[in-house]
């Protein structure tokens, strides 16, 4: 069985690296990984990939950014070549970004079967990129596996055929459950001088947060309350740098002391800081599932989220872009009165093997 593992973007190299090395345990499997480019920059790609000790892709296409249409078509294109050079039984995607729904319309137009790993998810937020993948994906995949209760439910309003659908735990999470003792002995503390559950890690990087003015500023207001009570670590994505730029907010940040500016970060580190962060403030989708995981509190700065379970049961509680609300909910953390919860059903490291199992009929 000739299988294409798909990647494109950071949160893609930590879902496939555990389906990867089940892959490559079995005999009758041959892999391909094909890195699609979307993510380029070495601390968005390549830090991962060794982090994460995923094998170089045999397959690098180099599509880089640009719109939508035009990041989109790129993929389409360069992989469309792969697949008919390559001949592959099934391809595996992840995730809902544009990498994702381009391969996996490649593959069905050609016949290929395709997996979608984290299937299912719903925001139903029309106005987020990702909701529309997530959505295209779905209907076209032949393998939907599923995270969460809240998946199997949508793709049964959606019409899915219950035999397509395997509700198989968290690919994300099986990579943190392998890697949390080498990220425990990252040194990223002692290298930014902080001491455990004093500090609060914030991530940024969702289009209606960060390329909208207003939305940013709101953001940053409440960050100077906050910082007054705790340190903030705010490790940057690269749209976000880019938007602090454009809109000039440099110098708020820079009046900010207590607010620690940092390229972004590794997997391990990463990792490690979510561990020992008083609280996490984040508009990430897979950092509230890996807060639930660890039981550090998550303040989502977001109206909407298409991972329910870990409000339901887990650390997530749901803010918005509203000032107040934010700076209330970090203070109830920070004075010792955030949510506890415990882990979603079979969030339990083995999520990659069933997949696996799956697919190969045993
Ligand atoms: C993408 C995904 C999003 C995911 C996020 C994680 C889509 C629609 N969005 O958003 O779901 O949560 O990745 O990071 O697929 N850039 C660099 N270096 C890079 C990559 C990007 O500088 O290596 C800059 C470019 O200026 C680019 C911008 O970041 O224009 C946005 O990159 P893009 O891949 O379009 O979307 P993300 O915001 O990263």
């Amino acid at each position: 069985m000739k299988i294409i593992n798909v990647v494109g973007a950071r949160p893609n190299f930590m879902k496939i690296a555990p389906i990867q090395r089940v892959m490559s345990a079995y005999k009758n499997i041959e892999t391909r990984l094909v890195h699609t480019g979307q993510h380029y920059d070495e601390r968005m790609s390549k830090l991962f990939f060794e982090d994460l000790q995923l094998p170089k892709p045999d397959v690098y296409l180099n599509v880089g950014s640009g719109s939508h249409a035009v990041q989109t078509a790129k993929v389409m294109m360069e992989f469309e070549q792969v697949l008919l050079a390559e001949k592959p039984d099934l391809v595996v995607v992840v995730g809902d970004v544009n990498s994702t729904a381009a391969c996996s319309i490649v593959a069905a137009k050609l016949g290929v079967k395709v997996a979608h790993v984290e299937a299912g998810l719903r925001s139903f937020d029309r106005t987020m990129p990702e909701e529309i993948n997530r959505i295209l994906t779905d209907a076209i995949s032949d393998f939907l596996f599923v995270t969460e209760q809240s998946g199997l439910m949508h793709l049964k309003n959606e019409g899915i055929n219950d035999s397509k659908v395997h509700f198989v735990g968290n690919v994300m999470i099986d990579s943190l459950v392998y890697f949390l003792e080498k990220a425990r002995q990252s040194k990223i503390m002692s290298d930014l001088k902080l001491d455990p559950k004093n500090f609060a890690l914030v991530t940024l990087h969702r289009p209606s947060n960060v390329d909208n003015k207003d939305h940013f500023l709101n953001l940053l207001h409440a960050f100077e309350v906050i910082e007054k009570d705790i340190n903030i670590i705010f490790p940057i994505h690269p749209r976000s740098r880019k938007m602090i730029e454009s809109f000039g907010l440099q110098d708020k940040i820079d009046r900010m002391k207590n607010l620690m500016l940092l390229e972004p970060l590794g997997y391990l580190d990463f990792m490690n800081l979510m561990q020992n962060a008083r609280l996490v403030l984040t508009d990430s989708g897979g950092i509230q599932e890996e807060t639930t995981y660890l039981g550090t509190p998550c303040i989502t700065l977001r109206e909407n989220t298409e991972r329910p379970v870990t409000i339901e049961v887990g650390t997530n509680v749901m803010v918005g872009n509203d000032k107040n609300r934010i700076i209330e909910e970090a203070q109830k953390v920070i004075s010792g009165n955030g949510k506890h919860g415990r882990i979603p059903d079979l969030w339990d490291g083995k999520a990659a093997e069933r997949i696996v199992k799956i697919l190969t009929g045993e």
